[in-house]
C-alpha cells in the first residue's frame, strides 16, 4: 500500500473495514471475519465502544480479573484488575493472601493537589509583569467562575496562580503555575478549561495594561495544559511484621528472607536499568487497577516515573527496612485517580469495578491502588529472591503456550497436570504435546 486515503474518518465502520482489510492485510475475508467476531452483539452497546474513539474497526479484549482478600486499612476488597500478563492477578492475589494475615495494608493520602500551567512569552520587563500579575490574579480567577463553581460548591476548586520567570531557561519565557483541588475528578478537562480562561484573561489584560510598553502588551500564550507531574497528589501505603512471620520462604530463614527483600530494594534505590523493571513490576498492578476503573494510565505511569526521578536519579518507588525484629515494606506513588467522570461513568465495566470496589471515593481507589502496587512488588521480590520469576510466570503462562499450540481440551488437562512436577519451558511444552500426541 503506498497511496494516503483523504477522508478516512467520513467512511462508514463498513467502507474502513473494507479499505483497511482490502489495502494493508493478505486475506482479506479472515480479516473481516476476525474484526467482526470481537464486535458486541448489542448494537447499542458496540455502538457506545465504537464512539469512544475515531475509526473504531472493533474491540481489543483484555481479560478482566479479581485479586479478592487485599486487606486494607481493616477492610477487605476484591480487586478488579485488566490486564494480559498471565502471572499479574496470580501474584496479587497470592501476595493480598501473605499480608491478609499479617495485618493487611495501611494506606493513606499524604496530598490529592494536582497542577496546570500557562505557558506564555513576554518580552519585557520583569518587574513590570510582576506588578501586572497582581493586579491581573483575581480578574483571571474571577473571569474562570462558571467553569469553578459547581467545583467549588463541593470543596474543590482553584488553589493557587502563582507567575513563575523561567527566562533564565528560555528567552522571554514565563509561567503561570497553577494548583487545584479536583475531589473525585480526575480534573484534567476542569483543569484545562481553568487554564484556558486564565490565558485568555491573561492576554486581554495585558493589552490594556498602560505601563506596558506596545511590546510588552503582545503577551503570547503557548499553551495552557495540565502537568501530568503531581508529586503533591500522592499516597502511601504500607505492611509490616515481625520478621519471624516471614518464614516459611524456600529453604530461607525469616531473617535471610527479609534481608534478600531488603536487598533488593536497596539494588533499585542505586541502580536505574534495576529500578525500571522494579518500578514496572509495581506499575503491572496499579496499571490493572486503572484501566479496570476507566482511568487514564498513562497519565499516572509518566507522573509515576516522573517521582521516581525527581532527586535527579530515577530509583525505587517502593522502600524497605528491618527494624529491630520488624520488616517494613511500603510505597509512596503519585495517583491522579478520579471515581466520576470521563470513562469512569461510561464505561459499563467501568462502572461495575467501581462498584465492585465499594463506590470509592478518589481518595479511597488511590489507597487500593496504591496498595496492590506493593503488593505486585512484594510479590515480584518474592519470587526473584527465592525461587527465581521464571518458575511461577511459565506456569501462568503454560495455558497461553498450549493455546498457541493448538491444544485440546484433555490435552491441556494432562499436560496442566504433567507440568506441575516439570519446568514449562516453552520447548519442554512443544515436547510434551508432541509426546503425548505420538502417544495417541
Ligand atoms: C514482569 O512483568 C515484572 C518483573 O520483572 C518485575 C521485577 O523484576 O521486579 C517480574
Amino acid at each position: 500500500m503506498t497511496k494516503p486515503i483523504e477522508g478516512f474518518s467520513k467512511l462508514s465502520k463498513a467502507e474502513k473495514l473494507n479499505w483497511i482489510a482490502e489495502h494493508y492485510t493478505s486475506n482479506n475475508e479472515q480479516t473481516l471475519h476476525i474484526l467482526k467476531k470481537y464486535w458486541n452483539n448489542d448494537p447499542q452497546l458496540q455502538q457506545l465502544h465504537d464512539e469512544f474513539i475515531e475509526n473504531t474497526l472493533t474491540n481489543f479484549y483484555l481479560p478482566l480479573g479479581i485479586a479478592p482478600n487485599f486487606l486494607i486499612n481493616d477492610t477487605f476488597y476484591a480487586i478488579p484488575m485488566a490486564i494480559e500478563e498471565s502471572s499479574v492477578v496470580a501474584a496479587a492475589a497470592k501476595a493480598a493472601k501473605f499480608w491478609q494475615n499479617r495485618g493487611g495494608f495501611k494506606t493513606r493520602v499524604l496530598g490529592t493537589e494536582k497542577v496546570g500551567q500557562v505557558h506564555f512569552i513576554y518580552q519585557g520587563d520583569t518587574v513590570k509583569l510582576t506588578r501586572f500579575f497582581t493586579v491581573v490574579k483575581p480578574l483571571l480567577i474571577a473571569h474562570v467562575a462558571p467553569i469553578v463553581k459547581n467545583m467549588e460548591k463541593r470543596g474543590g476548586g482553584v488553589r493557587s496562580i502563582e507567575l513563575r520567570d523561567k527566562s533564565g531557561e528560555l528567552a522571554n519565557y514565563y509561567q503561570l503555575h497553577c494548583t487545584f483541588e479536583t475531589l473525585d475528578a480526575m480534573g484534567a478537562n476542569f483543569i484545562n478549561s481553568c487554564l484556558e480562561g486564565f490565558a485568555e484573561k491573561l492576554k486581554e489584560e495585558a493589552l490594556t495594561y498602560t505601563a506596558f510598553t506596545e511590546r510588552e502588551k503582545n503577551i503570547e500564550i503557548v499553551m495552557g495544559i495540565l502537568s501530568n507531574n503531581t508529586p503533591n497528589c500522592l499516597v502511601r501505603a504500607e505492611v509490616s511484621c515481625p520478621v519471624d512471620d516471614l518464614k516459611g520462604h524456600h529453604d530461607l530463614s525469616a531473617m535471610d528472607f527479609a534481608e534478600k527483600i531488603v536487598r533488593a530494594v536497596s539494588i533499585a534505590k542505586i541502580d536505574p536499568y534495576r529500578a525500571v523493571t522494579h518500578n514496572k513490576g509495581i506499575m503491572n498492578g496499579i496499571d490493572a487497577v486503572i484501566l479496570a476503573t476507566g482511568n487514564d494510565f498513562r497519565a499516572v505511569e509518566a507522573g509515576a516515573h516522573a517521582y521516581a526521578a525527581k532527586d535527579g536519579k530515577y530509583t525505587s518507588l517502593t522502600h524497605a527496612k528491618i527494624e529491630g525484629d520488624i520488616f517494613k515494606f511500603w510505597i509512596e506513588i503519585p495517583l491522579a485517580l478520579g471515581t466520576v467522570g470521563g470513562l469512569t461513568g461510561i464505561h459499563p465495566l467501568a462502572k461495575i469495578a467501581l462498584e465492585i470496589l465499594q463506590k470509592p471515593t478518589a481518595q479511597e481507589l488511590m489507597q487500593i491502588t496504591a496498595a496492590v502496587g506493593l503488593a505486585q512488588n512484594f510479590a515480584a521480590l518474592r519470587s526473584l529472591v527465592t525461587t527465581g520469576i521464571q518458575q511461577g510466570h511459565m506456569k501462568m503462562h503454560l495455558l497461553n503456550t498450549l493455546n498457541q499450540l493448538g491444544a485440546t481440551g484433555s490435552e491441556k488437562k494432562e499436560l496442566i497436570a504433567y507440568f506441575k512436577k516439570h519446568t514449562a519451558s516453552h520447548s519442554a511444552v512443544v515436547s510434551a504435546l508432541e509426546n503425548l500426541r505420538n502417544k495417541q
